[in-house]
Formats: structure tokens, C-alpha cells, sequence
């Protein structure tokens, strides 16, 4: 946990840019995996963690602006908790903790809100995503939860949005832990994979250092030699010769900033080279856009620049064809390229995804484009110091996407079906680090983690 100071400044803060009304935030609770008592691994949410700091199931919190007041609503250990779970300081001394000198049960929590309410005062909360919150959203605001994602406080998630997006040092300082924890992942898997394994090994090898970094994954991994399915979380493949690996993995520290970091590798000793010439075009690709990170830059110009230049390496391999410019514009390049070039990342992944992707990632002057592949990217808007983002381009062959844009006689004057034949089965690349962008320019987070031809053949053999 940070000092209660940290916590205090943000709160504080928070009152300033609410203005007034009642803040709730609700934490999570263990969830029933098979039955109630087999849990879940529990996760607090990030928006309590952000304010509040309290690491634990069971707990909300409200920020009353009008009144100003901090309230911890929680139980103390039951003899009985304790027996089977072991000691916990008192609600008193937690809330203490982070700042807060006001705690009360939980069950007073639904009749606290109704009295608010009653009195007059707007209740803001974010857009749960939780079904027994939602529950108690019903419950204490009389609303269905069906309606309860569009009631969501525009107010409060902007408030919320404006400071999380700026990461301070000592968040930065998380996040080149978790980064490094998520390196040395990679290192393992690039060290340990072999001929004839199975996903799963490796799976769970990089599993147990995430765990082993005191925190946990911070997304499920992916793992693949179906690299071409973007979000695979199966593993159950067998490694071949001739196949590359993709793994898309990373850890969260214990305070659970995230790291999320890509790196494709071959099962062979060395990349084949058709597998180089695909591999050395994301590469640059992504080292080009990390170059060229700087504020006031539009992350939406970073991702069509990155588009276009991994159009030209196409169409320098006869993929692809005509001016690689227009061919972007049209969004033929989502063929190869179908997802965005990156998404802010902090106490999330996909940072404050919950609060909703525009909010967080597009502006008035930067808006979000429908256009398929260019429709996914996370974050186009204008870059500023302390954002932290990730860079992670990938071309891919899905053989069902070129099959149906084929079939549709899609973009056929940019791209090169016939020469296409001979990449049905090669899968896909992607290349991931994350950046903190600076008042100069920007700082890749961690050590840096071997993605050339040369380190990672260097790894593999
Ligand atoms: N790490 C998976 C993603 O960024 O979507
Ligand atoms: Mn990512």
C-alpha cells in the first residue's frame, strides 16, 4: 500500500473536481467458483484500490462531497474468521491506514445510501461490472441493473478517468516491477520451450513467476501457436518445428499494477525466413512508434503510422499492393493488422476499461474511428506526460478473414490474394512493451527484454 498521504491527495482531489453530491465506491467480494466456499482468486477493484488502498474483500466506501465526509463501510473478524483465515487489524486501524477516520458496518451501507438519497443528495457511482453489486446498486437505488451501466455518474468517471490516466512516480516505480516480474516471465518461456511440448507447460511455468513475484497474473495468458487468434487462452497445442510461439502474458505486483508485454519466438533454434522477414517488419514497426512517442502526439496518428509502415513491408513482400497510404485509409490493412496499436495500462491491464474505453482513451478533438481494425485501438488520444501506455503491433493470417475478404472480392486492389496462399498456415506476430511518456519524450518501462532476431535466436538456442 502507499502512505495514507497518497490516498488523502486523491480523495481530496476528487471532492475538488466532483464539486458535490455522495461518491460510492464499491470493493469486491469473493466469488463462488463451484461453490461458495471454493472462491476465486480475489480481486479488489481499481477504483477502490485507487482511492481507498484496502486490499480486501467485503469493504465499500463513499466520498461525501456535501458533507465532507470519508466513510469505510466493512466488518471486523468474527472469532470464527479468524479461527479459519487468521487475525486482521480492526476496521478502525485499515481504514486508519489509508486516511479515513470514519468506518461503519456493511449492512448499514443500502440504508445510508437510501437516506442520502431521500435527502436530496445525487448518489455517483461508476458502471458496475460485478453482478452482486449490482444487486446492491438495486437495492439501495431502486434500479434495475440493466439500467445501472447508463445511470453510471459521467461526473464521477471523469473525475476518476482524469486522475488515473497521469501515473505518479511511485506508480511508475509499481509498474517497472511489475514489468520486470513480466520480463523475466518471457526470458523463462523463451529459454525453456521445446520441440514436442505442450502449451500448457510453458503456460504454467510463467504462471508460477508471476506468483512467484509476490503478486499474480495480471490477465490470462495467452500462450500459442495459433498466434493469428488474438485472444487465445488455450494451450493445449503441441510445439512444432516450424511453428513460432506468441506469448501475450504479464504480472501485476501485489499492490496490482499490471505489466503486459508480447514477444513471438520460434520453436526452432532460428526463425525461418519467411518468419524473419514477418517478424523484423513488426519489429520495426514497433520500434519506430515507441521512437516517436512524445506529448500532444495523437496516439491515433502512431497507430496509422505503424499501420502504414507494416503495409509497405507487405507489399514489399508481395503481399500487398498499390499506395500503401490509401490502402490505410480504407482499412485494408486490418487484413494483417485487425487491432490496436496499444491501451493506457496501470492498476488494469486495459486500463479503467470498466469506466468505458472512450473516456479514457479519445477526446473531443480525437474521436473514435468505426472502421474495422482501426475500431479497436484502446487509445487515440493526444499523449501526455505520466500517461503509460502500451506499444504492440502484429500482423497476423487468419485464414477465416482472408477467406471471407476474398470471397467478398475485399480490397483487391491492395491486397494480393494469390501470393497469400503460401501464408495460410504461418500464424501470427505481435511484439509488446509498455512506455511511460515523459515531459521530453518518453521511458520504455523495465529492463528490456530481448526481442531483436539476434537476442531472441541468441535465447533460443
Ligand atoms: N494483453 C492483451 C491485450 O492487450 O489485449
Ligand atoms: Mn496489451
Amino acid at each position: 500500500m502507499f502512505s495514507a498521504t497518497t490516498y488523502q491527495t486523491r480523495r481530496t482531489r476528487l471532492k475538488k473536481d466532483l464539486k458535490s453530491g455522495l461518491a460510492l465506491f464499491l470493493g469486491n467480494n469473493d466469488v463462488g467458483m463451484n461453490y461458495p466456499g471454493n472462491t476465486y482468486h480475489f480481486r479488489q477493484d481499481s477504483n477502490f484500490l485507487y482511492f481507498f488502498g484496502l486490499d480486501k474483500p467485503g469493504l465499500a466506501a463513499v466520498v461525501d462531497v456535501d458533507n465532507d465526509r470519508e466513510i469505510i463501510f466493512g466488518d471486523d473478524l468474527s472469532i470464527e474468521d479468524v479461527v479459519w483465515m487468521g487475525a486482521m487489524p480492526k476496521m478502525k486501524t485499515l481504514a486508519a491506514n489509508v486516511g479515513v477516520a470514519e468506518t461503519q458496518p456493511a449492512r448499514r451501507l443500502i440504508n445510508f445510501l437510501k437516506k442520502a438519497r431521500r435527502a436530496g443528495q445525487s448518489i455517483h457511482f461508476l458502471p458496475p461490472y460485478r453482478h452482486d453489486n449490482m444487486l446492491l446498486l438495486k437495492d439501495a437505488l431502486n434500479m434495475t441493473p440493466k439500467k445501472q451501466k447508463a445511470a453510471a455518474s459521467e461526473a464521477l468517471i471523469r473525475a476518476v478517468v482524469a486522475q488515473r490516466m497521469h501515473k505518479s512516480a511511485e506508480e511508475v516505480a509499481e509498474m517497472e516491477r511489475a514489468v520486470n516480474v513480466t520480463g523475466a516471465m518471457h526470458v523463462a518461456a523463451m529459454k525453456a520451450a521445446r520441440e514436442g511440448q505442450v502449451e500448457a507447460e510453458l503456460a504454467g511455468l510463467v504462471e508460477g513467476i508471476a506468483v512467484s513475484g509476490g503478486g499474480n497474473l495480471s490477465y490470462p495468458v495467452i500462450l500459442t501457436v495459433n498466434g493469428q487468434i488474438l485472444h487465445n487462452h488455450d494451450h493445449g497445442n503441441t510445439l512444432q518445428r516450424g511453428q513460432m510461439v506468441l506469448g501475450d502474458f504479464g504480472a501485476e505486483t501485489a499492490m496490482h499494477y499490471a505489466g503486459d508485454i508480447t514477444r513471438t519466438f520460434p520453436v526452432a533454434p532460428k526463425f525461418t525466413s519467411k518468419q524473419r522477414e514477418i517478424y523484423q517488419i513488426v519489429l520495426d514497426a514497433e520500434v519506430n512508434a515507441i521512437k516517436s512517442l512524445r506529448p500532444g502526439l495523437p496516439y491515433k496518428e502512431v497507430h496509422l503510422n505503424a499501420a502504414r509502415q507494416m503495409a509497405e513491408g507487405l507489399k514489399a513482400l508481395g503481399l500487398m499492393q498499390g499506395d500503401m497510404a490509401e490502402a490505410v485509409a480504407k482499412g485494408a490493412h486490418a487484413l494483417f493488422f485487425p487491432h490496436g496499436l496499444g491501451h493506457m495500462i496501470g492498476l488494469d491491464v486495459h486500463d479503467m476499461e470498466d469506466l468505458g474505453e472512450n473516456y479514457v482513451g479519445y477526446s473531443e478533438s480525437v474521436q473514435r474511428s468505426t472502421q474495422f481494425g482501426t475500431a479497436y485501438l484502446r487509445l487515440g488520444r493526444a499523449l501526455e506526460p505520466g500517461f503509460v501506455l502500451t506499444v504492440e503491433p502484429g500482423i497476423y493470417f487468419i485464414p477465416q478473414l482472408i477467406d471471407q475478404w476474398r470471397r467478398k472480392k475485399m480490397f483487391t486492389e491492395f491486397i494480393n490474394y494469390p501470393a497469400l496462399s503460401k501464408y495460410r498456415n504461418f500464424g501470427g506476430v505481435r511484439i509488446e512493451d509498455n512506455v511511460l511518456i515523459t515531459e521530453q519524450g518518453y521511458r520504455v518501462l523495465g529492463d528490456p527484454i530481448p526481442k531483436t532476431i539476434a537476442e531472441v535466436e541468441g535465447l533460443r538456442s
